[in-house]
């Protein structure tokens, strides 16, 4: 087995050592603050006695499994909370495999890279089905490509790096093909605060044993560094997905939890709204620079991301390091994606500078 690391943190490295100043728009760090009340939850931590400072619960502490379940409308007993969303990928993965239906995992083009890395780490085989150009997934595609080998459907809505965001009736045939084959939809909906089209639909909606929902507060609550998840299993798959989460982590972190739980107690619509529109409007900012640059590109109808194309301009690692060094602006190579977007750069909108940013784009490629 080789493992490849990211390529994200080569950018990363690359920017960091550049001789000028550059914007950073390769990772999804959201550069807004948490809910107030996740502060206050992590100071009041500290005063608690030493017992709260011992393992959890593997599965996470009860009264945050039960605001999730509450919230998402399912048993808390099939809640395990995980080190981000994505260790509830792997063990989302690692159970769709587990069951012996089959070793492929299908995955769509642009996908997010870490899927394909997770499959080759969990010896599944890896197919791709081409989303459309705005990122949408057509159903009957997706039931051509599945078959009696397929273990699992990997989706992510809002995607990263599209920004689509599947309407309702996509999540439906999308579960309802996983139970044809005796398959899981492995549905990763860690953008579903940012839905900025108002079409986001959970495959929760669809109540079934062959779906898995993960997802984290790592982004709507702007805390990458938390690494708090979960993932919602199927009743008859969560027990061993428990015991592969202990085995691997023995539990998460406990005072990250508490102060999650706080905070998704006490962080009412309008925090997340507010986050919404501070990146509906640097879409538009971004996008309005695109046009003057020339540029072709995807409004995101969610997530974080703008993918875009420059006429004679590649989307390959050297033009990534090129623009880095003559531009001052960093995104990721399409090739990070899959083949269909080699053309294509991704720019993560989470930077108070997406003005700066545009402008050098504007300037560059004029
Ligand atoms: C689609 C997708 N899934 C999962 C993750 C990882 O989430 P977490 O930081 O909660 O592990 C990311 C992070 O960028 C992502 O874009």
């Amino acid at each position: 087995m080789e493992y490849e690391t990211p390529l994200f943190f080569h950018v990363m490295q690359y920017a960091a050592r550049a001789d000028r100043d550059v914007v950073g728009m390769v990772s999804g760090n959201p550069d807004w603050e948490p809910p107030e009340a996740l502060r206050d939850g992590l100071r009041e931590y500290a005063d608690l006695d030493s017992d709260r400072f011992q393992y959890p619960p593997s599965e996470g502490i009860r009264p945050l499994r039960e605001e999730i379940a509450a919230r998402r409308g399912v048993d808390a007993a099939q809640v395990i909370v995980t080190n981000g969303a994505g260790e509830a990928n792997y063990l989302a993965m690692a159970r769709a495999i587990e069951r012996d239906r089959g070793r492929e995992i299908l995955l769509t083009d642009p996908v997010y890279p870490y899927y394909p890395g997770k499959t080759s780490m969990l010896g599944g085989s890896q197919s791709f089905v081409a989303a459309n150009e705005s990122g949408q997934l057509d159903p009957a595609v997706i039931r051509d490509a599945a078959s009696e080998e397929t273990a699992a459907i990997v989706v992510n809505s809002p995607n990263n790096p599209t920004g689509a965001v599947y309407p309702e009736a996509t999540m439906e045939q999308l579960v309802a093909i996983a139970e044809e084959y005796d398959a899981i939809l492995i549905s990763d909906e860690v953008y579903d605060h940012f839905d900025l089209s108002g079409q986001f639909a959970s495959a929760l909606a669809v109540d079934s044993d062959h779906r898995i929902v993960t997802n984290a507060f790592s982004k709507s609550m702007a805390i990458t560094g938390f690494r708090v998840g979960y993932a919602i299993f199927p009743p008859d798959l969560v027990a061993d997905a428990k015991s592969r989460h202990m085995l691997v982590n023995v539990a998460g972190s406990r005072p990250a939890q508490y102060a999650v739980l706080q905070a998704l107690r006490e962080a009412g619509p309008d925090y997340y709204e507010r986050n919404r529109e501070l990146l509906a409007d640097r879409v538009e900012q971004f996008t309005t620079a695109l046009d003057a640059a020339g540029a072709e590109y995807t409004t995101p109808q969610g997530s974080f991301y703008v993918l875009a194309r420059f006429e004679g301009y590649p989307g390959t690692l050297d033009n990534v390091e090129r623009l880095i060094d003559e531009a001052g602006v960093a995104g990721m190579p399409g090739e990070a994606f899959g083949d269909s977007r080699r053309e294509w750069l991704r720019f993560a909108l989470v930077t108070p500078r997406v003005a700066a940013a545009a402008d050098r784009l504007t300037a560059y490629f004029s």
